[in-house]
């Protein structure tokens, strides 16, 4: 542990060909392993100069090699007539701790190569490339050095290329002009990829998974992809909406990691920690106040539209139903309440551009703020803040400090914010993902710490493993969530929906899905209903991970499930370790997380439309003791379509190496919560 070796540091002329060996397109090759020497990459400059890589996993190709470079604007391009100066090469093998996490120790080990280049003719302007082999995958970053002749610099695209070989199945959400993250995953072949989000997940028959996406998303745009045949090439989102420019800044300055991770399957691809182990050390240091927990609130009613956000008769946010939710938190050991539609701002159109309205300290009359705060804190729960801004990011700056004071002030130690908008743009013409979202979200998760806020982040840009820097960004949506279910004219979310997100959305990171339905059919909304059944609901606490879970059910409906609730109010939501007992992508999951600090293990699995026989084999527990496992399954005719609320709990002693088998209903699931008895 915390061994680092660094700096094996090779100056070379321009044409010396050390570790050279030669290829059809690069002349001059630097070779790169992972620490097991399984995962390889080789950097050269094509017969032109330009930088280029490959990569191969166990041996056989895995990306083939594919350009790198940047166009900018007002300056010539950083792409041909490079040459290598100088490569060093370092190591690393550490082991480090999340303050909360899916996997609480996690080892950060790799192999690192620097290549620093310039062009071979004036201006001979610099850029270094930073590769990196771990044995879950590569990375690699563009550095651009202070330098006379490349200060300011605009760039129009980043060039960076992953050229595939083989027959890839794709696994991906359309990024249509820069919109929002929350569509149902398409599955086509590669070459059918069109314009994506990130992490974009590849299968095939023979040989690794892959998935491509970045890390340290900080200050530049996000990366889309743009699908050409078998290649992907980068597709920076534009600084505003018509722009040919898509980043900003000033030498000296590095983009985000690109980052494959690889696999000898989609199931490895869950408990990769490489993008958290690009990202920098916790920046906050003593982060205690950070608490993972679970909460209720104001906010599946307002979806079932039984209450509004506005004011008016049917006002949600009011002192005395605030004061319901939080008794039954209290009650039931939640440590959250979350209340939305608490603020002015809602009355007008404010998802079309009238965000400006919402202002961030300031009640409506039918609810006590400060009274509320007292009456929660009394009870040992905690009110949830919640900032709608409605995409207006200028009017939620302004008010920035106030907002987060005045939530310190009132003991929230969370609050969720949100960028609805149902256009594709924010203020100012930027976009949810482009290079000043970017800023404004790092500078409000920066402000939440100051004044010791969780931020839970709906509508924001993808995470890129921040909260390994800032322990207080806990979880943000940035997919169709359980939401889509009350009011979607598609029908919501189907069934193979949360078969998908482990393997593509939750690679990068927690997730706040809001699980827990019960009252499944919605008589409310006779046109929608949930499309799981309500085993389901409950293994997806354990599949879909956030350190904040929601119980989203209205408390009415808990009390008519009072035995199933139980798993609810005994689930944990910070983990030790994190095992996948078995997947197919899109088809079924099943995974195991051990209770932070404790013995006990709960597992979830879930299946698609498709009725599914399960064997899951509990290996992972410790052979020396005996646990009491409490399955909550299917009942026996239970289906998401015509019987969703049949459910059947069971309860026997298990050891290491039984088997728990089971029917997973169509589009079902089961639940297990593994009690270890004492030795
Ligand atoms: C969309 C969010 O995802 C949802 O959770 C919230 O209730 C509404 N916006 C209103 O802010």
């Amino acid at each position: 542990m915390n061994r680092r070796i660094t700096g094996r540091s090779l100056s070379v002329l321009h044409s010396a060909a050390l570790l050279c060996f030669c290829h059809a397109t690069a002349a001059v090759e630097y070779r790169l392993a992972s620490p097991s020497g399984d995962i390889t990459l080789e950097f050269g400059l094509t017969e032109s100069g330009q930088p280029s890589y490959s990569a191969k996993y166990d041996g056989q190709a895995a990306i083939d090699r594919s350009l790198l470079g940047f166009d900018f604007r007002r300056a010539a391009d950083l792409v041909d007539g490079m040459v290598v100066e100088q490569v060093d090469r370092s190591s690393a093998d550490t082991t480090w701790e999340q303050p909360w996490g899916e996997q609480r120790l996690i080892r950060d080990h790799y192999n690192e190569m620097r290549l620093t280049l310039s062009e071979s003719a004036a201006p001979a302007r610099r850029m270094e490339l930073v590769f990196r082999a771990y044995d879950d995958g590569i990375a690699f970053r563009y550095r651009l050095p202070e330098q006379e002749n490349l200060d300011r610099v605009e760039i129009l695209d980043e060039l960076s290329e992953f050229n595939l070989s083989g027959d890839y199945s794709a696994w991906w959400t359309p990024a249509l002009a820069g919109e929002k993250y929350e569509y149902l995953t398409r599955n086509t072949p590669l070459e059918q990829v069109e314009l994506v989000h990130t992490p974009l997940t590849l299968t095939r028959e023979r040989g690794p998974a892959l998935a491509i996406h970045e890390a340290v998303l900080k200050d530049y745009a996000t990366m889309n992809l743009r699908g050409e045949g078998h290649s992907l090439k980068a597709a920076l989102v534009p600084i505003h909406k018509g722009s040919p420019v898509k980043v900003e800044a000033r030498t000296p300055f590095s983009t985000p990691w690109r980052t494959v991770q690889m696999a000898d399957s989609e199931t490895g691809l869950i408990t990769s920690y490489l993008t958290l182990n690009l990202n920098e050390p916790n920046k906050l240091g003593d982060v205690s106040w950070v608490h993972p927990g679970k909460y209720v609130g104001i906010w599946w009613e307002l979806h079932l539209e039984k209450g509004t956000w506005h004011s008016g008769p049917k006002h949600g946010a009011t002192t005395e139903n605030t004061k319901k939710y939080i008794d039954f938190a209290a009650q039931n050991g939640f440590d959250g309440v979350l209340v939305e539609g608490w603020n002015r701002g809602w009355d007008g159109e404010w998802w079309n551009h009238g965000g400006g309205a919402f202002r961030f300290t300031e009640a409506y009359p039918d609810y006590d703020v400060d009274a509320l705060s007292r009456y929660a804190s009394d009870r040992g729960v905690y009110l949830i803040g919640h900032h709608e801004t409605g995409a207006e990011t200028d009017n939620y700056e302004r008010q920035l400090e106030e907002a987060y004071d005045f939530l310190q002030q009132h003991g929230m130690k969370a609050v969720k914010t949100g960028y609805v908008e149902t256009g594709e743009l924010l203020t100012n013409n930027n976009y949810h993902h482009g290079q000043r979202f970017v800023q404004h979200a790092g500078k409000v998760t920066r402000t939440a710490a100051e004044h010791k806020v969780m931020v839970v982040a709906h509508e924001t840009v993808k995470d890129t493993g921040e909260r390994r820097t800032y322990p207080n960004l806990v979880s943000r949506e940035v997919a169709r969530g359980q939401e889509y279910n009350a009011w979607a004219e598609d029908g919501g979310n189907p069934p193979n929906h949360t078969t998908i997100i482990p393997f593509t959305r939750m690679l990068a990171g927690p997730m706040d899905f809001t699980p827990g339905i019960f009252d499944l059919t919605l008589p409310s909304r006779p046109d929608n209903q949930v499309n799981t059944t309500l085993a389901k609901q409950l293994a997806l606490y354990v599949v879909i991970y956030s350190p904040v879970q929601m119980a989203a059910d209205l408390p009415e409906n808990y009390r008519k499930y009072p035995d199933a609730f139980q798993f609810i109010k005994d689930v944990a939501v910070d983990w030790e370790t994190t095992r996948v007992l078995s997947g197919d992508i899109g088809q079924h999951v099943a995974i195991a997380r051990q209770v932070r600090g404790g013995e006990d293990w709960f597992v979830g699995a879930i299946t698609n439309e498709k009725a599914r026989d399960v064997a899951l084999d509990l290996d992972f527990l410790d052979t020396g003791r005996s646990y009491t496992a409490t399955i909550y399954r299917d009942g026996e005719k239970a289906d998401y379509r015509a019987n969703p609320e049949s459910y059947v709990i069971e309860s026997r002693r298990v050891n290491a190496g039984d088997k728990i088998r089971t029917r997973l209903a169509p589009g079902g699931g089961m639940a297990i919560r593994l009690a270890a008895e004492s030795k």
